[in-house]
């Protein structure tokens, strides 16, 4: 009647792919218990690690709890303990971690009722609450794990990616706070067909490249014509950081979701760890606080 999960932090659009693309991290994770109860339901018993509400209905997992408990048929309910390890507004997918930690758990209780896509549905709320605009590319893949490609929005569509053997993430965190609701107001709402043909061209190289282990296609890939020049600037050092990964031998650099984290894609875990010297050398140099990290993508 009890459950204690790791729930992952996520790296999502991955440079191309704003709102569709998304990966799982197993270096960094929200740390939760879920219990049931028969008092009906969700309750947030404890939140360590951050300051957040913990009114059900301002809390992303008790929102995400609420849509799944909204399409079952089980009469009681649930308590939550949340133990918050990742920073909230790091860009690293910390609402999505809580909110889809919670309703996978929920759904192990209850003996899995519910599939993973209808999981992401109920954890999209969550991603309502904190951000304004219920994305799935960080909840995909927490739930989903490895690497996500949301193919459609309405209806629903989430697809499974196979990621090479040796592809390893580093990700950067200056300690700056940015809310996604402020990083996706300053974002236009129209592009241009020429930035779209670039745009698509390089989601799809990316896709090609996880399917086929071909490193160098992922690594041309990688690039963002849209979003990172106009949020970028939010980020203090952002074009020094990932000149220097590149340089250190990075397949590709960018913004992780709506920053100010910023993540670079290896092969291998040896490159992974000389790129994050590379990229820890800029804040070392002109004074900003940083912690980092290397997961391998599964
Ligand atoms: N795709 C979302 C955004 C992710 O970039 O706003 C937020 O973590």
């Amino acid at each position: 009647n009890e459950i204690r999960i790791f729930s992952p932090a996520t790296i999502a659009n991955v440079s191309c792919g704003f709102d569709v693309l998304g990966l799982a991290l197993d270096a960094v994770g929200d740390e939760m218990i879920i219990r049931k109860t028969s008092k009906k339901g969700i309750t947030i018993t404890k939140l360590t690690g951050q300051d957040l509400p913990t009114e059900t209905l301002h809390n992303v997992a008790g929102v995400a709890g609420l849509a799944l408990l909204a399409e079952s048929e089980y009469m009681g309910g649930f308590e939550i303990e949340i133990y918050k390890k990742i920073k909230a507004g790091s860009g690293i997918g910390s609402s999505a971690a809580s909110s889809a930690g919670a309703v996978w758990a929920m759904n192990a209780l209850l003996d899995y009722p519910f599939s993973n896509l209808e999981l992401v549905k109920f954890a999209m709320e969550g991603e309502r609450l904190a951000s304004g605009v219920a994305h799935a590319d960080n909840v995909a893949p927490a739930l989903f794990g490895g690497f996500t490609l949301v193919r459609s929005y309405h209806p629903l569509d989430i697809i499974k990616i196979p990621t090479p053997e040796a592809l390893y993430a580093t990700v950067i965190h200056p300690q700056i706070e940015v809310k996604t609701s402020d990083s996706r107001r300053i974002l236009k709402t129209s592009i241009s067909l020429e930035d779209g043909i670039k745009q698509w061209g390089n989601v799809g190289g990316l896709i090609a490249g996880l399917y086929t282990n071909d490193y160098e296609l992922i690594g041309r890939s990688l690039v963002d014509h849209i979003v990172e020049p106009i949020r970028s600037i939010l980020i203090p050092g952002f074009d020094k950081v990932k000149e220097n990964a590149l340089e250190a031998g990075a397949l590709g650099c960018g913004i992780s979701g709506s920053g100010p984290s910023i993540f670079a894609l290896s092969k291998g875990e040896e490159n992974a760890r000389l790129v994050a010297d590379a990229m820890k050398n800029v804040y070392q140099k002109i004074g900003v606080d940083y912690d980092v990290h290397i997961s391998k993508i599964n």
